[in-house]
């Protein structure tokens, strides 16, 4: 069964073809970080107008990768929620549009499913159940993937999500937009011992997360060094942001999956793209004896594909929608 799958939540516009929820045939992006970098984050409205001009070139660019026509399509797969409300409408009302001419099935898709299906293609194997990390730029989730379409959320973020708080910092250190790649190149020349960072627990939650305080202190490091005229260390600073961060991250997986018995763990989003953190899980699982499942680093960030191999495990459940189908910008 081939899905054609439009994803348009955030700042990028995607399609991609895949076949059987696992075979990618074509999986094309346009991101609009250039448009939003110089004002420091995503404008919703730039957004949502950016998808409307870019959607239907990205699908045929999709379509003609995968050599195939509209005809070939078996059924169209979108992401409905969560995101950018403006965003998403986008996207659903083109796919609504598809379905509605091709006479085929209209599958939501939820968009942290999304990501955890990102597993499912790097691994051609790997199959639920197993515990899931979701981080990215809005998320911050430990999920129990009881089946392919059946999830319990066993901890999330209080406050930011590791994303969020990657650029927020970025932005202090002067390391521009979006900010988790910068820092984690910059970690790589930095010493992650020189500025000990925070790492917050959250009271009688022991899988809950909390990333404000870490820019706070990011912030207050900057704020210092300018008062006595100092020079910042951004290498330093970033290396403990990313060992923080990544610490805390893994720290509270391992836990969850000693407490609830799993010996399959994944860690998916655009923050699982992070390699001290990917070094650290994988450290931790050998510690453990436990299997973790990272996914490609062009499957981590947001990309139809994903959301095409967890269209085919909803249309096998059922999860068909008719023309209502409208867009939520939270689940
Ligand atoms: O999954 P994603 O593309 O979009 C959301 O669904 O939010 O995640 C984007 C986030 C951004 O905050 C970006 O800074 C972060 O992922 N990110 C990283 C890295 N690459 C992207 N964070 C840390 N290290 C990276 N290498
Ligand atoms: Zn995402």
């Amino acid at each position: 069964m081939r899905i054609l799958a439009i994803e348009t939540s955030c700042d990028e516009t995607a399609a991609a073809v895949v076949e059987d929820g696992r075979r990618v045939l074509s999986s094309k992006i346009y991101s609009q970080i250039e448009e939003h970098r110089i004002f420091g984050g995503v404008v919703p409205e730039i957004a949502s107008r950016r998808h409307v001009e870019c959607i239907t070139p990205i699908t045929r660019a999709a379509l003609e990768d995968a050599k195939l026509d509209l005809a070939d399509i078996d059924a169209i797969a979108v992401t409905h929620t969560p995101g950018l409300i403006g965003a998403l409408l986008v996207g659903v009302n083109f796919a609504k549009g598809l379905s509605f001419a091709l006479e085929k099935p209209l599958i939501p898709v939820n968009h942290i499913r999304g990501h955890i299906a990102a597993a499912y293609i790097t691994f051609p194997k790997l199959e639920p159940p197993f515990l899931c990390l979701v981080v990215s730029g809005g998320h911050c989730n430990i999920v129990e993937v009881i089946s392919y379409t059946s999830f319990r959320v066993i901890g999330k973020t209080r406050d930011d999500a590791p994303g969020e708080a990657f650029d927020k910092a970025a932005r202090v250190l002067g390391l521009g937009y979006p900010g988790g790649s910068a820092m984690d190149k910059a970690a790589k020349l930095g010493d992650h011992s020189r500025f000990p960072l925070p790492r917050p627990k959250v009271e009688d939650s022991p899988y809950d997360f909390s990333f404000s305080g870490l820019k706070t202190a990011v912030v207050n490091i900057a704020h210092n060094a300018s008062q006595k005229g100092e020079s910042l260390q951004t290498e330093d600073i970033a290396a403990s942001f990313c060992n923080t961060v990544a610490h805390i991250l893994a720290d509270k997986l391992f836990a969850a999956a000693k407490e609830f018995g799993h010996t399959r763990l994944a860690c998916v989003g655009g923050v699982a793209a992070n390699s001290q953190l990917r070094s650290l899980l994988a450290q931790y699982a050998e510690r453990d004896s436990l299997k973790l499942f990272l996914p490609s680093f062009d499957l981590c960030g947001d990309n139809a594909a994903m959301i095409a191999a967890q269209g085919y495990y909803e249309f096998l459940a059922g999860n068909i929608s008719d023309m209502t189908l409208n867009a939520y910008a939270s689940s």
